[in-house]
């Protein structure tokens, strides 16, 4: 049963919770392809890299020995022996992270990294259903206005609610390359749902 559903979707749409209440429900792992991205980040700001320099920044990331575990309860990043999740949703990562996204070379060492998972599971980012996973068995993309994922990154950190929304639609406009439904992708505006809602939808359209 090598299934593989993927949920891609734009920054604070709702994804990694779908995900990983979609994954429980079907008994398999989620796969969280953005804190990849936002280990990268995190490591070149870390290196004091410029992170418009992708040659430097990818020998950098080729001699930290990276793993992504993706446990159900929610997906864990390690280099070695440290435990780098926790640092992986500062505003300096979100501020960074689409520029590295923007790197053919770095998506190239993420897309690998995914590639190399064993299936099943539920792969949750931005472009899982059109490059990575092109023949997964279901595809989902879910969208909210600016204004409803503002409000609810605003429950989750100690900022203000317009300056969220600011940052957010700055993002989508960097990441709206690599963001787009992937063809048959079945497409969920998640502002008027509930987190239960979403997952009961997703886990239909798995069935049909
Ligand atoms: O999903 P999340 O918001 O944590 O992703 C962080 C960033 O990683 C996104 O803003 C985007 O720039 C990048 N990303 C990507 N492709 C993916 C997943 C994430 O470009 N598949």
């Amino acid at each position: 049963w090598g299934v593989i559903v993927t949920i891609d979707g734009n920054a604070a749409s709702g994804k990694s919770s779908v995900s990983g209440g979609v994954a429980r429900a079907l008994g398999i792992p989620y796969v969280s392809s953005g804190l990849l991205y936002r280990a990268a980040t995190r490591l070149g700001l870390e290196a004091g890299l410029d992170l418009e320099r992708a040659e430097a920044l990818l020998a950098h990331l080729q001699k930290v020995p990276l793993r992504l575990e993706p446990l159900a309860g929610g997906n864990r990043v390690w280099t070695g022996e440290r435990d780098l999740t926790g640092e992986l949703h500062q505003s300096a990562v979100d501020a960074g992270v689409s520029v590295v996204a923007s790197h053919p070379e770095i998506r190239a060492w993420v897309d690998a990294q995914l590639r190399a998972l064993t299936p099943p599971f539920v792969a949750e980012g931005r472009d899982m259903g059109t490059n990575v996973f092109p023949h997964a068995q279901a595809k989902f993309y879910l969208t909210a206005s600016p204004r409803v994922r503002a409000e609810r990154r605003a429950a989750e950190r100690p900022e203000d609610v317009d300056a969220i929304e600011a940052a957010l639609k700055e993002r989508d406009h960097r990441d709206r390359l690599q963001s787009a439904p992937a063809p048959g992708a079945r497409v969920i505006d998640t502002g008027p749902l509930t987190l239960d809602e979403v997952i009961a939808e997703i886990l239909r359209g798995v069935e049909e």
